[in-house]
């Protein structure tokens, strides 16, 4: 499988002037590299940056409802319709502003309704939370979903953050397959993908697609379009 790097530039950058520098660059430099990569720049910047044939558009976050009375919501067929193609649902920076799981649960499926593919971030309570996940989705909607193992202490901005260790996400990583084949069976387990999040950089994402990860969702590292790039070429086995 080609590695898939996911950009998540939480609330940055500060003008879409910036935010379409970092895609060409990102866009030019991964032209004809044999990875995919995924730009989640703010919603407001959605609109002005078009895919490449392997940098795919995403959002950060969608509302569970597809329109109404949501005062400062985006709903997943919004994004759908402006050419998004991935959503991250459950990042840990936003589950601390107060959302639930079970509303995490719902935006899985309002994206999945309108063919968005959900990024769907877990935590350190893999059990809990993967539980919450898989509780009412069909069988054969979870192969749709991109899992992303992000404890939120390894991710960069925290006070003394610390990525994950290899083994540690070797172990992780067992945990979370072992409930995705409760759920859907050892064969159709095969085929999804799990990424790994925090503190992830070109240095040391070997080790993490080593553990057997698909790729990453990286913060910090995906601002500078360089480094981006390259990350996202170390990424590709050799
Ligand atoms: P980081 O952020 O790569 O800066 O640790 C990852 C994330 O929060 O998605």
């Amino acid at each position: 499988m080609r590695p898939l790097i996911i950009a998540n530039w939480k609330m940055n950058p500060a003008n879409s002037k910036e935010a379409f520098d970092i895609a060409r660059a990102v866009m030019r430099g991964l032209e004809g590299v044999e990875a995919d990569a995924v730009l989640c720049p703010p919603s407001v910047y959605v609109a002005q940056l078009l895919p490449s044939s392997n940098v795919f558009i995403g959002a950060q976050d969608a509302s569970f409802k597809q329109e109404g009375a949501y005062t400062g919501e985006v709903s997943p067929q919004m994004l759908k319709n402006l050419g998004c193609s991935y959503v991250i649902l459950g990042h840990s920076e936003r589950k601390r502003l107060g959302e639930t799981q079970d509303m995490v649960a719902k935006k899985i499926q309002a994206a999945l309704d309108v063919m968005l593919i959900p990024v769907v971030c877990i935590g350190e309570d893999i059990q809990q939370e993967m539980k919450f996940v898989l509780k009412d989705i069909k069988e054969a909607d979870v192969p749709k979903i991109v899992f992303v193992y992000e404890p939120e202490g390894a991710i960069s901005t925290q006070a003394n953050a610390k990525a994950t260790s290899p083994e540690q996400l070797e172990r992780a990583l067992s945990s979370m397959r072992g409930m995705l084949l409760k759920k859907i069976g050892k064969e159709a387990v095969q085929n999804i993908s799990i990424l790994y999040g925090g503190s992830v950089s070109s240095k040391n994402i070997r080790a993490f697609m080593a553990k057997g990860v698909q790729g990453a969702l990286v913060g910090a590292s995906s601002l500078d379009a360089q480094e981006f790039v390259q990350l996202a070429k170390n990424a590709i086995p050799r």
